[in-house]
Order: structure tokens, then C-alpha cells, then sequence
């Protein structure tokens, strides 16, 4: 089957049948999963041919110590430059099963299988690998494209409800960035329908990948246009530092909004483009209060990762389907909120 996308020609990205795909996307040789336990259980038959490692689940895994104990055990099983390292799960199993296959023994080969809708239309495609440190979020990590990235929607299935949410935080996202029929067909659509309609899902999913893969495809290292990706992310890596009441998605969504507001505060988005964002993102069901005051997410977007040398790449929609980025002092970031406060 032909790939949906091709990164940089070194990146394949599938969206189908998972069974038909897998078979013709890995290489000949040993393959080692990285998985979770959850994930093992629900495609145990899938899974059932290879040897497998299992990391933890939630973000307190997504860390040195995880990285560090699967080395230990890929050391174990004999791993060597010729393995192949498979990672089945969802963000937090592609993050780390790709920094450890880039890494172990100065790389090997490695591809995943997205099983959470986050991670098909984000998190595992653009080669983005890498865990959190003393709470923040992707401090350690490199850039590495997988061989492959299989996408099936019909692997959604068991997720549950707010799983799946999330994962439509970023399909509004990418629709922002750079694909306003997206967002219209998001509009038309329901987080209901959405989930019975994988037919539907596949068009949206595969419109939210393209998004990311003409990006990634132009700026894989995040020089500049790459930065869009971010869109709602400092605010939301400053929700989940600040509180663990919401999931990544549910932070991005929140992001999200007030960056929305700030736009329409510089005069980026006219009042009727803002409330459509905002009118999509309660429709599918998001809360958009943050956890904690606005006051504690701003003082603590200014240790954001992406803050250099006390400049801010900020991300605002300016318009449904397009986005642009300021650098702005990080100091000033607070006062983008005026109108929110
Ligand atoms: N999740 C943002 C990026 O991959 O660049």
C-alpha cells in the first residue's frame, strides 16, 4: 500500500488496516516492541509475534529513568545495531520508544503504530522523540523521523472517551494552522459522529497528518515555520507543570483559547472568528477554564522550553486556517491576556 505521506523522503506515513500495513512496512530481522501493558492487552494478537518491552503509563513515565531501564533491558534481550524497534501506543510510548531506538547504541532503525488519536495526528509523526525533566515537558530529546508511522483508525475503537478528545484538540489545531475546510468539516461534524463514523475519521485524520508532514517536510528541526505546531502548547505545557487535572489534549484546548483571545486583542482575528474557535472547541465537549488563575500559567510559561534568551516564539491564529508567530519578550506575554483577565 502507498503511504498517505512521505517526510523528507526517510518517513512513511500510513493511514489503514493496521494488519495489512505492518506486515509490508517493517524490515526483515529482529523486532522489539515498546509498548504499555494497556496496549498489549487490546491488540494482543498484533502484538503476539514479537518480543516485548512495557513501559508505564501517564507522563510520569515519559522519563530519564524510564529511557535508562529500557536500555538496561535491550542490553538483556542482546540488542544490536541490526534491531528493529517497533513502538505501539500512544504519545507517550512513541515518545520514548524513539529517543531510546535513536540513542541506544547511537541509533537504530525504529517505526510506530499511533493507537491513540493524539498520537496519529501528532505526536508520532515529524520525529519529535524525547521525555520530560524535573516536570517539564520534552526537556531531553532529539530529532529522528521513524521509517514508518502506521495510522489506523479503527485501532481507536477501545479509547476511551476523553482519550479521544484530546486527540481532537490537536485535529483543531492542525485545522487552524493551515486547513480552514478542516475546521469546517470539524464544525460540521460531532464528537459523536466522530467516533461512529471511522470512515469520516479517516478523511479528518488524514487532512490533520498533512497539516504536520507539509510543515515538518519544510522545517524539520523548528528554525521557524515548524513553531506553528505549537500553537496553544505554551500555555498548556504550563497547565500540565501547574496541575494534573487535565490531560495533554484538554490543555491544548485550552491553549488554544486563549490564544484565540489574544489574537482577536491584536486585532489578528475579528470577534466571529474567535467565537468559532471557541464555539468548536466547548462543542466537542472541552472545558476552557483553566485548573489554576491565568496569573501562575503566565509566570510559568516564561520557563517554557521554547523561551530563548527571554524571547517567547508565540503562535496566534489569524484567521481559521492560518496562523502566524511573534517573538515577543517574555516578559510582555502577560499582557497579551488583558482582555482575558
Ligand atoms: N507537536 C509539535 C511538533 O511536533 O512540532
Amino acid at each position: 500500500m502507498k503511504p498517505a505521506f512521505e517526510i523528507r523522503e526517510r518517513s512513511r506515513v500510513y493511514v489503514g488496516p493496521v494488519g495489512d500495513l505492518l506486515a509490508g512496512a517493517l524490515p526483515e530481522g529482529r523486532v522489539v516492541v515498546v509498548t504499555d501493558a494497556t496496549v498489549e492487552r487490546l491488540f494482543a494478537p498484533l502484538l503476539a509475534p514479537y518480543e516485548r518491552l512495557l513501559v508505564g503509563q501517564g507522563e510520569a513515565s515519559k522519563t530519564l529513568r524510564t529511557v535508562g531501564e529500557l536500555y538496561e533491558r535491550l542490553i538483556d534481550l542482546g540488542a544490536d545495531r541490526s534491531t528493529f524497534i517497533l513502538g505501539v501506543g500512544g504519545g507517550i510510548v512513541t515518545d520514548v520508544a524513539g529517543f531510546v531506538a535513536s540513542t541506544y547504541m547511537r541509533g537504530l532503525r525504529f517505526g510506530f503504530v499511533a493507537t491513540t488519536l493524539l498520537a496519529q495526528v501528532d505526536a508520532s509523526v515529524g520525529g519529535k522523540n524525547g521525555v520530560n525533566v524535573a516536570g517539564y515537558k520534552n526537556m531531553a530529546g532529539c530529532f529522528a523521523q521513524p521509517d514508518f508511522v502506521v495510522c489506523d483508525p479503527a485501532m481507536l475503537r477501545p479509547l476511551p472517551d476523553r482519550e479521544f478528545r484530546a486527540g481532537l484538540a490537536e485535529m483543531v489545531k492542525a485545522a487552524l494552522i493551515a486547513d480552514g475546510d478542516l475546521f469546517a468539516a470539524l464544525e460540521r461534524s460531532s464528537f459523536a459522529a466522530l467516533r461512529e463514523a471511522p470512515e469520516q475519521l479517516r478523511d479528518l485524520i488524514t487532512a490533520a497528518i498533512r497539516v504536520k508532514a507539509d510543515i515538518v517536510g519544510r522545517d524539520e528541526r523548528e528554525r521557524g515555520e515548524r513553531r506553528k505546531l505549537n500553537l496553544g502548547h505554551t500555555l498548556a505545557h504550563a497547565i500540565e507543570k501547574c496541575s494534573d487535572r487535565m490531560n495533554h489534549g484538554e490543555a491544548v484546548a485550552v491553549g488554544i483559547a486563549l490564544m484565540a483571545g489574544a489574537a482577536r486583542q491584536l486585532g489578528l482575528l475579528d470577534a466571529a472568528q474567535c467565537d468559532r474557535i471557541v464555539r468548536l472547541l466547548e462543542r466537542l465537549g472541552f472545558d476552557l477554564q483553566p485548573p489554576v488563575p491565568l496569573e501562575r500559567l503566565l509566570r510559568e510559561a516564561g520557563h517554557d522550553k521554547k523561551n530563548e534568551q527571554g524571547t517567547l516564539h508565540i503562535v496566534l491564529p489569524a484567521g481559521i486556517g492560518d496562523c502566524v508567530v511573534r517573538d515577543i519578550p517574555t516578559a510582555e506575554f502577560a499582557t497579551l491576556f488583558t482582555d482575558a483577565r
